[in-house]
């Protein structure tokens, strides 16, 4: 045992000596390797790194990633924007949405956005309008560790320089535009630096129209931001650049000096709806500003303008479902009237308003099945005619839906247990679904509707089950607190930038 002990021993030792003989011939040798080969590569980076960081481009704007407005929702904005418009602003819009995959950690597809505004570019007048582009190339490839291909950027880069002044080099019309129209679309936060840039914009370029929409825009939204009230002035800074850009076919400047001169000029605000409608009759982001506009308007003025319009575009699903909206507040008042005794309430007329309403709420379901809004909406009026197998049916469909939101589950939740409620006088039922609206954890009209239904129930009932109910509201409340940031349903005002498809929602007629 001895001699096996001291063997082991003898080879330990050994093999001791053997690791500390290498390393330290390792730790002679290595540092100057390393350090060689570090002093070389600094020097090219840090030059490199130089020159990247004197680029004008979305990495270098100071764009931080939480100062953005709903970036989950903004790519498909940008992208309806693309597909809807044929504006002058598509390689703005991918190469923004080549930054925001970026942010994303993806590199592909910051790739390929990147190619595409490239090729939006091929009818370009001058190269310098690449700048932004060839800039956010070599940007990404320098995050992918693509060296070789940032040298080719910043080659390509200095060449097109190479026709430019110095002197205005930083200072290019076509980057503070790319610049601003980048800002205007990321939200609040960036709305004063996008003002800034289309004023530099403008100031070499006075007549250029597309600085001058820009420019519009941006004061309309940080007039909104800035105003107390509600009522928006004829006469602002904002109005009149809006007045100065309109042209005869950029529908969103129309729909926004109508909203500006609404209460000043209605005249001329109605006839620029009616001609905005005429153009886009089914472009969400104008449509929005449109039924924004609806809601300050009294319904037999809405209507007489939708029925003309419907009439040049019969296959918008929008103006079907604003048409029926519009019928069933009419029909909401008749039968509050007839309630009270205090009109001479004809029977046949409220039946009329009604089936004037399930039809249009049915071609909008039908123009555009996927919108939840338009199917709540019809199945609604299904249940108010007590047609109950019809609504009963589509209810069942949208509750089946998983691809739903978690707002639209909230509100598909809380339109089916009003009718379980209300139309087939299902108490518990009701109270099931009022729950199940309540447990999703979005603030929203639907949610506090839910509450206050929960709790009107609760006072009704027996001990027992009342205290259930409270119970349940008071653990969903604790969870709640507990929770890191409460989430708010999104608002749809003129004043930010999102274009769902929910049209309608939150945009209640008076
Ligand atoms: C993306 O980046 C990773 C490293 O972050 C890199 O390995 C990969 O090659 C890059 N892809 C492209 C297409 O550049
Ligand atoms: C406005 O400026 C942009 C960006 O430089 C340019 O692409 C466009 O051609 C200009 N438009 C007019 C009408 O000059
Ligand atoms: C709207 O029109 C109806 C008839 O179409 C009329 O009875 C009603 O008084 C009008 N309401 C307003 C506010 O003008």
């Amino acid at each position: 045992m001895n001699k096996r002990m001291h063997a082991f021993r003898m080879v330990r030792a050994q093999s001791r000596m053997w690791v500390l003989f290498l390393s330290v011939i390792i730790s002679i040798l290595l540092p100057s390797f390393s350090a060689i080969d570090c002093k070389m590569s600094a020097s090219v980076t840090t030059d490199m790194e130089v020159k990247l960081k004197a680029l004008e481009c979305h990495f270098t704007w100071g764009i931080e990633k939480d100062d953005i407005k709903d970036r989950d929702s903004l790519p498909e904005k940008l992208l309806d924007r693309v597909m809807k418009f044929s504006s002058p602003n598509h390689a703005t819009y991918f190469n923004l949405l080549a930054f925001l995959s970026h942010l994303e950690e993806n590199n592909v597809s910051a790739l390929e956005y990147l190619h595409k505004a490239e090729s939006a570019l091929k009818n370009r007048q001058d190269d310098t309008e690449l700048l932004v582009t060839y800039a956010n190339f070599a940007w990404v490839h320098y995050h992918s560790g693509n060296m070789n291909d940032v040298d080719a950027y910043i080659g390509k880069l200095e060449n097109i320089n190479k026709g430019v002044t110095t002197a205005i080099q930083g200072s290019l019309p076509t980057i503070h535009g790319e610049k601003a129209w980048s800002f205007l679309r990321l939200g609040g936060l960036f709305y004063l630096g996008a003002k800034e840039s289309f004023q530099k914009a403008l100031k070499e370029e006075p007549d250029n129209a597309s600085f001058n929409v820009g420019y519009a825009m941006v004061l309309y939204r940080l007039e909104g931001l800035a105003r107390k009230g509600n009522v928006r002035l004829a006469h602002t800074e904002g109005a009149t650049q809006l007045r100065k850009s309109l042209e005869p076919d950029n529908t969103e400047i129309m729909v926004l000096l109508a909203l500006q001169l609404q209460k000043q000029s209605r005249h001329e605000s109605m006839k620029l709806i009616t001609e905005a409608l005429r153009l886009s009759p089914d472009v969400p982001l104008v449509i929005r500003y449109v039924a924004e506009f609806f809601s300050h308007e009294g319904i037999n003025e809405t209507l007489e303008v939708l029925k003309k319009a419907v009439k040049l575009s019969p296959h918008s699903s929008f103006m079907h479902n604003q048409i029926g909206r519009c019928h069933k507040s009419q029909f909401n008042q008749m039968s509050e009237q007839k309630r009270k005794g205090i009109w001479r309430v004809n029977a046949r007329q409220i039946k009329e308003k009604m089936e004037l309403c399930i039809h249009h709420f049915s071609r909008a379901v039908e123009l555009k099945p996927s919108n939840v809004q338009f199917r709540l909406n019809l199945a609604e009026a299904y249940g108010d005619n007590y047609q109950l197998e019809e609504a009963m049916k589509i209810f069942t469909n949208l509750l089946k839906d998983e691809s739903l939101s978690d707002s639209d589950k909230q509100q598909c939740y809380s339109g089916f247990s009003l009718f379980l409620f209300f139309r087939k006088k299902d108490e518990d039922g009701a109270v099931t679904q009022f729950k199940k609206a309540y447990q999703i954890p979005i603030e929203s009209w639907d949610r506090n509707k839910a509450r206050k239904r929960l709790k009107q129930i609760a006072n009704q009932k027996r001990v027992g089950e009342a205290s259930e109910i409270l119970e349940f509201l008071a653990t969903e409340d604790k969870k709640g607190r507990n929770a890191e940031a409460p989430r708010r349903v999104e608002v749809h005002s003129s004043d930010t930038d999102d274009l769902t498809d929910a049209l309608g929602k939150g945009m209640k007629l008076k």
